[in-house]
């Protein structure tokens, strides 16, 4: 597995990556791809990117992207789910069903880290479902619970 910077051409890579997260639990209706990228409070975070300030890295196996994970600020009349502060980048990740469970997430997570605190960025956000294992992957990496996004998710914060 090659862990790289993404580039703009990942954009539909991207996309894909958060039509997963979108649809991580088997429990609800699938969301179509058209439809999370059409809804301004999900598609907000791959639109036109890369964006000034995005970040991302892409798990790439034989050449073909298996994962990635991103970053991208967002302000605060126009938040992300795990919103903060303007200057607190938020985090999106997915890895390919076929993928998981084999570490790619948690060297995805900390490949961005690195990259991110070269960059400067001193804190990232994110918002999880309580019921989403990946909870457990983002306390075991350090992130903290700061608040309740909904009933049903918890906003996380990491400080670099
Ligand atoms: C969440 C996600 C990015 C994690 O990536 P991954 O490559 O599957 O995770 P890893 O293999 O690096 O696992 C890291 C930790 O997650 C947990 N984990 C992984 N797979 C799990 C599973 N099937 N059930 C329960 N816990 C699991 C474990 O705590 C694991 O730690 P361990 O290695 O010490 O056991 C990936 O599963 C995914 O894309 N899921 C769907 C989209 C999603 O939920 N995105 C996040 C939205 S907030």
């Amino acid at each position: 597995m090659i862990l790289r910077e993404a580039t703009p051409s990942d954009g539909d890579f991207l996309a894909d990556m958060l039509v997963a997260a979108v649809n991580w639990s088997s429990e609800w209706k699938r969301k179509s791809r058209r439809r999370v990228l059409a809804a301004p409070d999900t598609g907000h975070y791959v639109a036109d990117w890369p964006r000034g300030g995005d970040l991302g890295v892409v798990a790439d196996v034989d050449g073909e992207a298996v994962g990635a994970a991103w970053l991208r600020f967002f302000s605060a009349e126009d938040p992300g789910y795990g919103f903060v502060a303007a200057d607190v980048p938020e985090l999106t990740i997915g890895v390919a069903a076929a993928w998981r469970g084999r570490g790619v997430g948690r060297a995805l997570l900390r490949a961005l880290e690195g990259r991110a605190r070269e960059a400067g960025v001193r804190r990232i956000s994110l918002s999880v479902e309580r019921k989403n294992f990946a909870q457990r992957l983002y306390l075991a990496e350090g992130y903290e619970m700061v608040g309740a996004g909904s009933a049903q998710s918890d906003t996380m914060v990491k400080v670099l």
